[in-house]
């Protein structure tokens, strides 16, 4: 056998399962389509849970992190001018750490490299055989040759787009999918903050977001259309609309200035189950995505990567299958109730272009009933902070 665990995909999910598998003395190796730079321009959010902080210092990858992340007390919740803070520190005893993906992704192509783990960048057509045999077999395409590997695990770490899911016929995968008829629009702005915390705000003009990366660096959005473009969107537009969208006191102390990014994601929901295939694993945006209103995306991928590391080294260390079997059902739990989450929160800060006043109307009673209610405020908190492993 050539390796103990093939894993496709360099993105986050295969790089901290290949860190973990190789620091438990597990043999591992990464395809990668895209070049290592393609990977680390994508941004994306900016929000870890508290159990992934944890899970990336056991991981021997949170030196940086550590330093430069920054820890959330709370997150501000708006509704035109009305203020709901909720206070996850006083709510929950937890903290979130404000910290960019690409940044979570850097630091591990930089552990993975001090590992001396194989990582092949620009493979094609990988193809994934022989789930149901002693062996799995994966090939794949690189500078025009073909070459195969043989493992006895394959994890599917390729995101939305990739070939792990396809590998499970049809007929036996279940999908569940909402799509959401608008779009984030996205920039980053070397700026500093409007808000020390988070600002998700709802408003009769649709929802927007101030987020950070840094003390002088900002990531703000705002929903839009999904037909529009970001050449539709000048700093202008981008900024007189962020700001009827935010408080009128958040507005007035705004600081804006040039972009250095701009990009539009559609917001989905997405699971397809089940995770596991013979030989093969879904883990991360492989199997489920969820609309980034919670930010939960790369946290979910995060809590994949700590269930099946756990059964892959139950199963390769001590010859007990246990976790493996285990492996869907235990992850798919904790995907759904992140998947509720996400859903209910876009719910309640979106507006819908075909909403009726009745839908508009039980909006603002959400966020009434958030501002009045200290046990919804936990609830919410609960979940952003991340429920337990
Ligand atoms: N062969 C090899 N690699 C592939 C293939 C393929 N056929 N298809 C896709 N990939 C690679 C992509 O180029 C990408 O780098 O798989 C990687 C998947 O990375 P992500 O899409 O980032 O997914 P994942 O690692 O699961 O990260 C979790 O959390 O916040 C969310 O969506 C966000 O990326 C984030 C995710
Ligand atoms: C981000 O910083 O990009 C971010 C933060 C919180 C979210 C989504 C995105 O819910």
């Amino acid at each position: 056998m050539d390796h103990q665990v093939v894993i496709i995909g360099g993105g986050p999910s295969g790089l901290l399962l290949s860190q973990f598998l190789n620091r438990s003395g597990i043999s591992t190796i990464i395809l990668e389509r895209s070049s290592r730079d393609h990977v680390l321009s994508r941004i994306r959010a900016g929000v870890l849970e508290w159990g992934s902080v944890e899970m990336l210092r056991e991981a021997g990858v949170s030196a940086r992190l550590d330093a430069e992340g920054i820890p959330h007390d709370g997150t501000l919740i708006t509704d035109g001018d009305r203020e709901i803070h909720i206070d996850f520190k006083a709510l929950t005893g937890k903290q979130v750490m404000v910290y960019g993906q690409t940044e979570v992704t850097q630091d591990l192509y930089q552990a993975q490299d001090a590992m001396g783990t194989t990582i092949v960048h620009g493979v094609e057509d990988v193809v994934i055989d022989d789930l149901d045999a002693a062996e799995a077999r994966v090939s794949y395409t690189r500078d025009g040759a073909r070459h195969t590997l043989t493992c006895a695990y394959v994890a599917g770490c390729d995101g939305f787009h990739g070939v792990s899911r396809k590998t499970i016929p049809e007929a036996r995968r279940r999908e569940f999918e909402r799509v959401y008829p608008f779009g984030w629009l996205g920039i980053l702005s070397r700026t500093p903050p409007v808000n020390d915390e988070l600002i998700y705000a709802n408003s009769e003009h649709g929802f927007a977001l101030a987020s950070m990366r840094n003390p002088n660096l900002v990531r703000y959005y705002v929903q839009v259309p999904l037909s529009d473009r970001p050449e539709d969107w000048s700093d202008d537009r981008f900024w007189t609309e962020f700001k009827r969208r935010i408080p009128a006191d958040a507005a007035a102390r705004l600081v804006t200035g040039p972009s250095i990014e701009k990009s539009i994601a559609p917001l989905r929901s997405f699971v397809s189950e089940p995770l596991r295939w013979g030989r093969m694993f879904l883990v991360g945006d492989a199997a489920h995505i969820v609309p980034p209103t919670g930010a939960k995306g790369l946290n979910l991928a995060v809590s994949d990567v700590h269930y099946l590391h756990e059964a892959l080294v139950k199963a390769l260390k001590q010859g007990d299958d246990s976790g493996i079997d285990d492996y869907s059902a235990r992850a798919l739990d904790r995907i759904w109730k992140a998947m509720r989450f996400s859903w209910q929160m876009t719910m309640m800060l979106h507006r819908f272009d075909d909403e009726d006043g009745f839908a508009a109307q039980m909006r603002r009673a959400t966020l009434a009933h958030l501002a009045s209610s200290e046990a919804a405020q936990r609830d919410l908190a609960e979940n952003y902070v991340g429920l337990p492993f």
